[in-house]
């Protein structure tokens, strides 16, 4: 299903929406096909828990630093760019530009060092350098995708709708029960079918919760931020040039493509003659022809 009016609409009022089976059939299959080749067995796992965990389920120091943006093949990449979302993003800026500040999968099962109960929270503790303000131009609009079902059993993100402390300074940032209980007696457990997607915000208390039964669920954050502001984002995508993927992306992602992770816009005093040769030798077969 496509993000629709009543979803937007929803996202204003509580802070987050959730849109049931956003990706099309054949881009969630696609996805789960690249997620299969970078963390084997767990959407097998998620799918018949009853079958052994998959190897290496455990494994420590594996963090969005590992599993992000981009991503070897097309669909996960496609799907951090997806047009829906940057609309909806840029629909909730008030028409800034905007750009990808995040795109990392994430995943755990049950036992899994992932696995617990959250306190409530905001995420804007590592989303910027200081605070969310209730204003369209420094919007962030966070989602999250899932790539496997999500029962009450497997570890539903809960999220609390705003309207039970739109008012308030949002800080501190994280509240345990005993300090907010009404935030947890408010929550609502995001429970969807693999494909589906939760829109909130940094102004929008969520948290994980801790698996009730054996399983696995896969996911993937994808964040947006408006695009001038410095101060805001989860990763610097430089980072990622060392790594598989990268240049061929680069090569054939689209300049709007580009600018949504940073690369100089077409005219920015950036391009000279130098720098267009250096680009081009470092990305064999980019076409820079429209900077
Ligand atoms: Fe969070």
């Amino acid at each position: 299903m496509a993000i629709a009016n009543e979803h937007i609409t929803h996202y204003r009022e509580h802070g987050f929406a959730v849109v049931e089976n956003f990706l099309a059939p054949a881009l969630l299959a696609a996805a789960r096909e690249e997620i299969e080749a970078l963390l084997p067995g767990w959407l097998d796992y998620a799918d018949n828990p009853q079958a052994p965990k998959p190897d290496h389920w455990n494994e420590p120091g594996r963090s969005r630093r590992t599993l992000r943006f981009p991503f070897v093949g097309r669909a996960l990449n496609d799907i951090t760019l997806h047009p829906d979302l940057q609309d909806f993003a840029k629909l909730m800026t008030g028409g800034e530009d905007i750009v990808c500040e995040q795109s990392d999968l994430t995943y755990k099962c049950r036992g899994h060092y992932a696995d617990s109960e959250q306190v409530m929270h905001l995420d804007y503790m590592n989303h910027t350098l200081v605070y969310p303000p209730d204003l369209p131009k420094y919007w962030q609009t966070a989602f999250l995708l899932y790539y496997s079902d999500v029962s009450i059993d497997q570890a539903p993100t809960a999220v609390t709708s705003w309207q039970a402390y739109r008012d308030e300074l949002l800080w501190p940032a994280a509240h345990t029960r005993d300090e907010r209980p009404a935030l947890y007696d408010k929550e609502v457990k995001v429970t969807v079918p693999a494909g589906s997607l939760l829109a909130y915000s940094m102004r929008t208390f969520h948290r994980g919760t801790a698996f009730q039964a054996d399983g696995a669920r896969v996911g993937h954050f994808i964040s947006y931020a408006p695009k001038n502001p410095r101060w805001m984002g989860i990763v610097g995508w430089p980072e990622q040039g060392v790594h598989a993927g990268f240049a061929s992306w680069m090569v054939q992602a689209s300049p709007a493509e580009r600018a949504l992770v940073g690369f100089p816009d077409p005219g920015d005093p950036y391009w000279t003659e130098e720098t267009r040769a250096g680009v081009a030798a470092r990305f064999p077969g980019i076409d820079l022809s429209v900077y």
